[in-house]
């Protein structure tokens, strides 16, 4: 074999609870990931030469060696340097900047596809463990699915699979945040000592447990993201978007990740489907464009493309 295609899947944070100040400088957290069916496709190809390249048709994706794709395959490179180099095409589906995890996810695809390629033989958790070098939502995009993710966000617990949760994803197009803002700020807000006391993370873990049919509507309920804390007063377009989702159908509306993407979850396909209509119809008289997708949730993250 000597190329393949791989689908590379988005997240959305369920919960996201900043729980520590960590010497690192990182964060301390308590996050519920779960994939979603936006993906990106990563194209890999071994070549003759020992150089890695990587292209992409999104001309903001920066295709030289600051790419999470191009370290993704040079950390490969540097660990087996007999096996020369690659060719990356990356079709981005997944917004940039959006708290989607799309350059995450890419990352991963290339990790899964190289060790592939190479016939490293390499497990999960020694590829969750290359993933963790390289950012820390790298690790879960991974195995995917719905996941519980401590410490920096790559101490990784499965969970039970959350099925064909239907989901609006919107995303103001020309607003990305970076994630590192949004972290330092609330740090320098000193924001944790003014949280609640009790986390409420073991209630969306009950209800993700609980698998009956009211499950969708009780985690719904319990969306939480302690960077909207930070984002929502800094950009009040994203605080307006998301009042407007929860002004329809939505059964419960989360900012993911840093932002600045919003997301509802819906009883259905067809209820998501009329909130993003209406999302769409409200927008006509307005200067800034939101795109929106109709997604539900994944139980995988890196697969084959077909
Ligand atoms: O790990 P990653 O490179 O994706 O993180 C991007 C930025 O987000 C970090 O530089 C850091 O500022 C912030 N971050 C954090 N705590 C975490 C994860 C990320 O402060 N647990």
């Amino acid at each position: 074999m000597s190329s393949l295609s791989l689908k590379a899947p988005a997240k959305v944070n369920l919960y996201l609870e900043i729980t520590g100040n960590r010497p690192d400088g990182y964060h301390d957290l308590v996050m519920v990931l779960q994939s979603i069916n936006l993906s990106d496709r990563i194209d890999i190809r071994i070549t003759g030469t020992d150089q890695i390249h990587v292209h992409c048709d999104h001309p903001e994706v920066p295709t030289d060696h600051t790419n999470l794709v191009h370290k993704a395959a040079k950390l490969l490179q540097n660990l087996y340097p007999d096996f020369g180099g690659v060719e990356i095409f990356i079709t981005k589906n997944i917004p940039v900047g959006a708290g989607l995890a799309g350059g995450s996810s890419d990352a991963a695809a290339v990790l899964v596809g190289i060790d592939r390629l190479w016939n490293l033989g390499l497990t999960q958790g020694e590829l969750q463990e290359l993933a963790a070098q390289l950012g820390s939502d790298v690790p879960f995009c991974i195995g995917g699915g719905t996941v519980l993710a401590v410490g920096r966000g790559e101490v990784l617990s499965p969970l039970p699979p959350l099925e064909n949760l239907a989901l609006v994803i919107c995303k103001p197009r020309n607003l990305g945040i970076s994630t590192a803002w949004a972290y330092n700020t609330f740090r320098a807000q000193g924001l944790l000592a003014t949280k609640t006391p009790h986390s409420h993370s073991s209630q969306i873990l009950a209800a993700i447990a609980s698998r009956d049919e009211s499950s969708h509507h009780q985690i719904a309920r319990l969306l939480y993201n302690d960077l909207e804390r930070v984002v929502l007063p800094t950009y009040p377009q994203i605080a307006e978007l998301k009042k407007q989702l929860q002004a329809q159908e939505s059964l419960g509306v989360l900012m993911s990740g840093s932002g600045s993407t919003v997301f509802a979850i819906a009883r259905n396909l067809e209820s998501a489907q009329r909130i993003a209509d209406s999302i769409n119809q409200d927008q006509q008289d307005k200067p800034d464009q939101i795109d929106v997708w109709v997604t539900s949730s994944a139980i995988n993250g890196i697969q084959d493309w077909n």
